[in-house]
């Protein structure tokens, strides 16, 4: 996952077609994946109200912070957000123009009212499942009331959404993401998820195929499934037999025109037989699984409520390795949990010298007020974090470097995705979600062509294509 990046959303968004509308809304999106797919969806739903998303901040009417609450940096930013935004609606409060401001996601459910507290100028406050009513929100807004909508909602959203939009003609089409899973129900002693996104809820096979077909009928090739637990998923077909995300996998495959397949983010206690069938017997799902295990060390592991242990874990990614060889991992860490010693610390170093990693996520651990972990006793220091850390990414970066470097020379599949930097060149994705740099044209967007790799950079690679 990419916490702690402000993905810059707008760019990311599908923008509302040429409706001949008068507002315009700028989504900012902090966080995970998830987030990045809901600002898409709030897109659409305001769309039908008129709506355009733009990319250009200060020409919206109306602000929308789709916000992360994982970790204390990632909430703080919001209100540090929120104190600019305020300043621009008395500006444009002089001219007399509207504007809006609205904070939804993750923060938005954590902390609700207190949002409306501490920032009066915010309009609106909607949380993860409650999206479908912002347009709805915005007009009470309108009338003067400070609108709060965090409840669960017992009514489905995606029954209230509209379908997802075309973007706009251009690259965007080419990978999509799409919610399958929401929620969580593992209650890990770090993690403020179960209680922002609730209780794990999975969506029915029938709406989901439904949104793979659409997507794909825009010109999507390459589809994440995406959840907080996703492989926590689970569903039932026509016949009444239960199924499991492997299933699932396997029935979206069969749509004519879908190339790729991913999921993310997984937890292994959930990486059942059938998934790792399908990891074995499916060419189009990419040999690139994001596992995190957070620690190495028994104690910390059982500490944070992980229930497994490391060598069940390593036992685990033996097992997804004789399925799929060509198989790449990708984790996340978190160093100084309460009570880790250099032991258990060095437990974790080992375990990733065991595995070795294409690609990882790692982050200090960073107390979130309501999780059992913030009355834990042994808090460790900042500095022995900081320390860590370091430690950690300077053997996580070397390895994510090997695994590029041992890719030159090969010829693989790229999925060929924007425009490059350059004129004449594109950006594609390898099968491990590595972007490469390759001469090609813009007609062959969405295609999938053979390259051969030729350099690997630190955050790129460099390719040419292959005589076929
Ligand atoms: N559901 C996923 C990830 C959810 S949050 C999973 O179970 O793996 C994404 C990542 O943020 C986590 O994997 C963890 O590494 C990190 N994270 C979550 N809470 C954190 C905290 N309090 N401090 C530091 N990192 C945290
Ligand atoms: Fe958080 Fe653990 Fe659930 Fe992942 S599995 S979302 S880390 S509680
Ligand atoms: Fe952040 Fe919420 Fe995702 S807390 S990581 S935006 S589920």
């Amino acid at each position: 996952m990419t916490q702690d990046i402000a993905i810059s959303s707008a760019s990311d968004l599908p923008a509302a077609g040429s409706t001949t509308a008068s507002r315009k809304v700028f989504i900012k999106t902090y966080g995970c994946q998830m987030n990045v797919y809901d600002s898409g969806r709030m897109t659409d739903a305001l769309a039908a109200e008129g709506y355009v998303a733009t990319e250009e901040m200060e020409e919206a009417d109306l602000v929308l912070l789709n916000t992360c609450h994982i970790r204390e940096k990632a909430a703080e930013k919001v209100y540090s957000a929120l104190g600019r935004l305020r300043e621009t609606k008395k500006a444009r409060a002089a001219e007399g123009r509207e504007f809006m401001i609205g904070v939804a996601g993750c923060v938005a459910q954590a902390e609700g009212e207190e949002i409306s507290r501490r920032e009066p100028a915010v309009d609106v406050v909607i949380g993860p499942q409650t999206y479908h009513r912002l347009p709805q929100a915005l007009k009470r807004a309108r009338t003067g009331e400070r609108v709060v909508d965090t409840e669960y909602a017992l009514e489905d959203k995606f029954e209230h959404l509209p379908d997802p939009k075309k973007a706009k003609a251009g690259p965007r089409n080419v990978t999509a993401f799409l919610t399958v899973q929401e929620g969580c129900d593992k209650f890990c002693t770090f993690c403020v998820v179960p209680y922002t996104r609730g209780s794990e809820v999975s969506r029915p096979l029938a709406q989901i195929v439904g949104e793979a077909e659409k997507l794909v009928a825009t010109g999507v090739r390459e589809l994440t499934l995406l959840g907080q637990n996703v492989n926590a998923w689970h569903g039932v077909d026509a016949a009444g037999q239960e199924l499991g995300l492997g299933d699932l996998l396997y029935r979206l495959a069969e749509i004519p025109g879908l190339a790729r397949l991913r999921y993310t983010t997984s937890h292994p206690r959930d990486m059942d037989d059938r998934l790792i069938e399908a990891h074995r017997d499916l060419r189009m799902l990419m040999p690139y699984l994001h596992l995190p295990v957070q620690s190495g060390s028994d104690r910390i592991l059982k500490a944070m409520n992980r229930r497994h242990k490391a060598a069940e874990y390593i036992a685990l990614i033996e097992r997804i390795r004789a399925a799929r060889p060509d198989i790449a991992l990708s984790g996340d860490f978190i160093v100084g949990f309460p009570g880790e010693t250099d032991e258990d610390f060095e437990a974790t170093l080992e375990l990733v010298r065991k595995i070795g990693y294409a690609q990882a996520y790692s982050f200090k651990y960073s107390t979130r007020p309501g999780t059992p972990g913030a009355d834990l006793p042994d808090q460790v220091p900042e500095d022995v974090k900081t320390e860590r850390l370091a430690r950690l990414q300077e053997l996580l970066l070397q390895q994510q470097h090997e695994f590029a470097r041992s890719l030159i020379g090969e010829t693989i599949d790229l999925l060929l995705e924007k425009p490059g930097r350059l004129p004449g060149q594109l950006i594609g994705r390898s099968p491990w979600l590595q972007s490469v740099n390759v001469d090609a044209k813009s007609s062959q967007i969405g295609d999938i062509i053979n390259v051969r790799i030729t350099a690997a950079g630190p955050n790129s690679l460099f390719a040419e294509v292959a005589e076929s």
